[in-house]
């Protein structure tokens, strides 16, 4: 499969590049700083400079692909109006640019707990921008799959974990993250989905396979 990730540089897109690349995929990444390039390409993905904050219209960046990862943030140190920026509207110029480019599948790095934003006013701004990608993509017709992980660590992952619609706060390793959004890439079955996301008690096959009922 060919996949665009964008926010290719993120923690967690990091860890997603040598499994997708193991299991024979061919990553695009999608940056927005040229001395990121060397780190993608090391990992074997093709680095593409793209900043979802500057450009209207990424479809050139995404390219022809048959499946688009949202792995961007604009992270904790940024203000409210890079949530709306970044985590809101980048996330729908991705959707923008799979349509126009006839790419169906689209997974999205959401976050747990959005129903009832929570926290300092940019965090609530981050929770709401969220919420509204979320929507967007639900209302789209494309192909989605929504991951929503509670607290991510940067421990190392266990590879065991609990997915399900609805689940009590938790926390997860980024790398058992990269590895649940690397298996639903593979499940097309998972497709119109929005699932939580937290460190648990199964592999990941067994949470996806309890999922598919
Ligand atoms: N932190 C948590 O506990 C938590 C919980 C649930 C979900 N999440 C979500 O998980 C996702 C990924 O997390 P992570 O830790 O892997 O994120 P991360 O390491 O902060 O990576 C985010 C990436 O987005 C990129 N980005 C920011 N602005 C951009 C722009 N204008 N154009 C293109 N790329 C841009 C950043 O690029 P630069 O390197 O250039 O800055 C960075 O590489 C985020 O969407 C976050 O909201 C976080």
């Amino acid at each position: 499969m060919k996949i665009t990730i964008l926010g290719a540089h993120g923690k967690i897109a990091m860890h997603m590049h040598h499994m997708l690349v193991n299991n024979g995929h061919q990553v695009r990444g999608l940056i927005r700083k040229q001395e990121q390039s060397e780190d993608l390409k090391n990992l074997g993905v093709e680095p593409v400079i793209c900043d979802v904050e500057k450009e209207e219209d990424i479809s050139e960046a995404v390219g022809n692909v048959d499946a688009v990862v949202f792995a961007a943030g604009a992270g904790p140190g940024s203000g409210a109006d890079r949530k709306w920026t970044v985590d809101r509207d980048g996330a729908i110029k991705l959707i923008e640019a799979a349509k126009k480019n006839g790419i169906d599948r689209y997974v999205m790095i959401s976050a747990m707990g959005l129903d009832e934003p929570r926290g300092s006013e940019v965090f609530q701004v981050y929770q709401k921008a969220k919420a509204e990608a979320d929507e967007a993509l639900r209302k789209s017709g494309l192909d989605y799959t929504i991951i929503k992980p509670g607290r991510l660590t940067d421990e190392n992952g266990t590879g065991k974990v609990s997915l399900a619609p609805k689940l009590d706060p938790g926390e997860i390793p980024r790398e058992d993250v990269a590895a649940v959004l690397t298996n639903v890439l593979e499940t097309p079955s998972l497709s119109g989905k929005t699932l939580d996301l937290i460190s648990g008690n199964s592999t990941v096959e067994e949470a996806i396979n309890k999922v598919l009922g």
